[in-house]
């Protein structure tokens, strides 16, 4: 059975209890409603360590858009099947009441690459996500912390979080988990509906075949995505579409 725990005291008395048994400590942080995404960080973490913590917390801070944060799908029972599946030793579910004592008055803030693509359109997001990472890592202390590449800029602003503070955990990417079609998992495809979801895997067909960012914003405006921005940087093409009232993200290596 896994153990659900809330408070920070339990959770770091547990893993202090497992540094000095010399047991390895993996880390998945999510916002729950738990999908094969998920799934495959939980199964990466739970291959390469001796316990496997994963937290849910739906991170208010990171949220611009308060409709966004309501929105966002809770789904805990299926979210406790999967993690059980995967076998996670530890979920914790932290209060925000507790995460964010300091009323949210001490923020991480990076000056460049969280300042354009979602950071653009997103104001403060990426503040929110860098601080809840770095409270989280703080709490838990894992040896490696996993992070999927569909949230590519996330995961390079956490990697250059952790080395530019000089943190002892290894920040490992991992890849993205597509369905069928082609359509990359991520817990806002529960929002689609039904038309929209025949649309949404032009998305990444789109992003790899056009011959460049301006033509896959040109053919994904005719086939009726609110694009937000569609940009080539690193090798990769990075993209952000509105499809009614669901943003989605993704990116594929060019
Ligand atoms: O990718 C996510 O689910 C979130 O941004 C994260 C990393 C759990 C922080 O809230």
């Amino acid at each position: 059975m896994i153990r659900q725990v809330t408070s920070i005291d339990e959770i770091k008395y547990l893993t202090k209890t497992f540094h000095s048994k010399k047991k390895s400590v993996g880390f998945v942080p999510t916002m729950g409603a738990l999908h094969a995404g998920h799934e495959s960080l939980l199964k990466k973490s739970v291959s390469e360590n001796d316990i496997t913590v994963a937290s849910i917390f739906v991170n208010r801070t990171q949220f611009n858009d308060p409709d966004d944060y309501k929105n966002y799908p809770r789904t805990i029972e299926n979210d406790l099947h999967v993690l059980e599946k995967a076998g996670v030793d530890i979920l914790f579910l932290p209060k925000y009441e507790e995460i964010y004592n300091d009323d949210y008055r001490y923020r991480v803030i990076e000056n460049s690459l969280s300042k354009i693509l979602c950071g653009s359109s997103r104001p403060g997001h990426f503040e929110g996500v860098l601080t809840i990472v770095l409270k989280l890592l703080n709490i838990v202390s894992p040896a490696k912390a996993y992070f999927g590449e569909k949230d590519y800029q996330q995961y390079l602003l956490i990697d250059g979080m952790c080395k530019a503070l000089f943190m002892d955990v290894e920040i490992i990417p991992c890849p993205t988990v597509r369905e069928k079609d082609g359509l990359a998992m991520s817990s806002r495809n529960l929002l689609l509906t039904s038309d929209e979801r025949k649309t949404a895997p032009n998305f990444s067909k789109v992003l790899r075949n056009a011959k460049s960012a301006a033509l896959a914003k040109a053919r994904l405006e005719e086939l009726g995505f609110k694009v937000d921005y569609v940009e080539d940087l690193y090798k990769r093409r990075f993209a952000a579409a509105f499809l009614g009232k669901v943003r989605l993200i993704d990116n594929v290596q060019i």
